[in-house]
């Protein structure tokens, strides 16, 4: 352990306070200390804090409000005003898919903070009927559509699946996917890989100990991932199985279309090497980004940097003039990412968060401050979207695409477990009215139908509205959960209800069609 050299170092870059406690650690905590630092670049590190707060400085709220523009026509496709291109889009994906090109990526290195668990998002289990959690859920996403590509190409292919973790995350989410066997994936399709972690500092750029012998670390944001695509050879690998496209998204979205075939293939067919999926933000205040251009390149604009007033505006037909709200589910080929890595990922500036970081003070105490005291540095994964050549956007509806899960259930809130779990039964209830199916109560009652304006298999706005509605209670008249091992999207259910009345709580998994309460389960 060469701790000259290291104490060395700390000073050169004006860090030396990191080893105040040095004397007072045992062997043991003084090893595991000497690890941690020997892994860190003090001078980068110091050098992304002056970079970060002069981006912000210069990116303050006003002056990025000045600069916005919203998202033009002509780079947008949505599945409600371009519904006769879905047929045509959904094909090419699932051609893409049938081919082995297409890859996804799940961006799960976050902390979970704000949902308050000590686990990875992943493994939350919102009270579904089956108890599934969000990763199985996933998991079997990705298994249908590797089924419905090959039936119709008539050829096996295989979605791989990267999951980025962190420091906080990775041991517990491999773990679990071992216990729980891939959930049927094959283990040799299914990579993690680790974003990498920064100090915290104060702001003044002094590096935070949380203990004597302990830095206040934190992963480096989800655009960490373009360095750690990098460094921990994913793009080699996605390189070596033929990848042409990747899917990368959030953990947290509990309607996710993993690899959706449609928004794969309106990205291909528009040639683009990066596109995003929006929904329509109606609420001003909405925790959303904002998919928009700033002095003349696409970005998004976070809600964290957005000011009220620039939220606020509306444009003539009275919506909001930014409503292209980001659900961080992105598009990009494997030759935009390569670029990426290989070029410009060092010039992707941190983000900066102020914080109240928990930090030991000259006596040793741990201080939990309740204003913020420093910062956190983050890259976001969407702020390569500047570099694209052709860039789209690819608008959902937010009832059939969108639910995040981001804080833990409390009462009026948002975002939450109940949340979550009503959107996922509010959908699977349309799809089994669209596919012809009712529901009765106990005494064999027909309980009103949501109308039907489209043809089975379609979801009109109009349904989605009056679904919508059903939301206001503190759970779901109807509760009913479709396996994804069944259906990825509605499809494949009307042999299975079409005619048919299903008193709640319905579950329809590759066990078949189950109704509890009738059944005693
Ligand atoms: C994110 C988007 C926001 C979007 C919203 C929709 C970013 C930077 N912001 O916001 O524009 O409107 O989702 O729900 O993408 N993660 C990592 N490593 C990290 C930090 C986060 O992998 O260091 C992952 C998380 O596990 C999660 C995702 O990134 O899957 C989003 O993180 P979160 O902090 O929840 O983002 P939001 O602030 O909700």
């Amino acid at each position: 352990m060469d701790t000259r050299k290291l104490s060395e170092r700390l000073a050169e870059a004006r860090q030396p306070h990191v080893l105040q406690y040095w004397d007072q650690l045992s062997p043991e905590e003084q090893a595991e200390m000497f690890e941690d630092l020997e892994s860190l670049n003090f001078m980068e590190i110091n050098k992304f804090f002056e970079t970060a707060m002069k981006a912000s400085g210069q990116n303050s709220q006003e002056k990025v409000d000045t600069r916005m523009e919203p998202v033009p026509r002509e780079v947008l496709g949505s599945v409600t005003r371009d519904r006769e291109c879905l047929k045509e889009w959904e094909e090419e994906g699932l051609r893409c898919i049938s081919e082995n090109k297409v890859a996804v990526l799940l961006l799960a290195g976050g902390q979970g903070t704000r949902l308050g668990v000590s686990y990875p998002k992943g493994m939350y289990d919102v009270r579904l009927p089956s108890h599934k959690t969000l990763f199985q859920i996933q998991a079997e996403r990705i298994r249908r559509l590797e089924q419905l590509a090959e039936k119709q190409h008539s050829r096996k292919c295989c979605i791989p699946w990267y999951i980025m973790t962190s420091g906080r995350t990775m041991d517990m989410t491999k773990t679990f996917f071992i216990q729980q066997k891939y959930f049927g994936l094959k283990e040799e399709n299914v990579f993690f890989f680790q974003q990498g972690m920064l100090p915290a500092v104060d702001f003044n750029g002094k590096i935070i100990l949380e203990g004597k012998g302990k830095l206040s670390m934190a992963p480096d944001g989800n655009g960490g991932l373009y360095r750690a695509l990098g460094t921990q050879n994913i793009v080699k690998d996605m390189e070596m199985r033929g990848i042409s496209y990747i899917h990368v998204y959030c953990v947290d979205n509990i309607l996710v279309k993993v690899a959706d075939p449609a928004f794969i293939g309106f990205c291909t067919l528009k040639g683009a090497d990066c596109g995003a999926k929006v929904v329509e933000k109606t609420n001003p205040t909405e925790a959303v980004g904002v998919v928009c251009k700033v002095d003349g390149r696409y970005q998004v604009v976070e809600y964290s940097e957005i000011t009220l007033a620039t939220a606020e505006k509306r444009s003539a037909d009275g919506r909001l003039m930014f409503n292209a709200g980001n659900i961080a589910n992105h598009f990009f080929t494997l030759t935009f990412l390569k670029e990426i890595v290989r070029t410009h990922e060092p010039q992707l500036q941190h983000h900066v968060a102020q914080k109240k970081i928990p930090y030991v003070n000259t006596q040793g105490q741990l201080i939990k401050p309740d204003k913020p005291n420093g910062i956190k540095m983050e890259k976001f994964v969407f702020d390569i979207f500047q570099f694209a050549k052709t860039f789209v956007v690819y608008e959902v509806l937010r009832e059939d695409e969108f639910s995040p899960l981001k804080n833990a259930d409390s009462q009026d809130g948002k975002d939450n477990p109940t949340t979550a779990r009503q959107a996922l039964m509010s959908l699977h209830h349309r799809w089994i009215l669209n596919a012809g199916g009712h529901f009765v109560d106990e005494n064999g009652t027909p309980i009103p139908a949501i109308p039907r304006h489209g043809p089975a298999g379609t979801v009109t706005p109009e349904v989605s509205q009056k679904c919508l509605s059903l939301k206001d209670g503190t759970d779901l008249p109807i509760k009913c959960e479709i396996s994804p091992l069944v259906s990825y999207g509605g499809e494949g259910l009307e042999h299975l209800v079409n005619g048919k009345a299903f008193q709640p709580t319905l579950v329809i998994d590759e066990n078949g069609v189950r109704e509890l309460v009738k059944n005693g389960l």
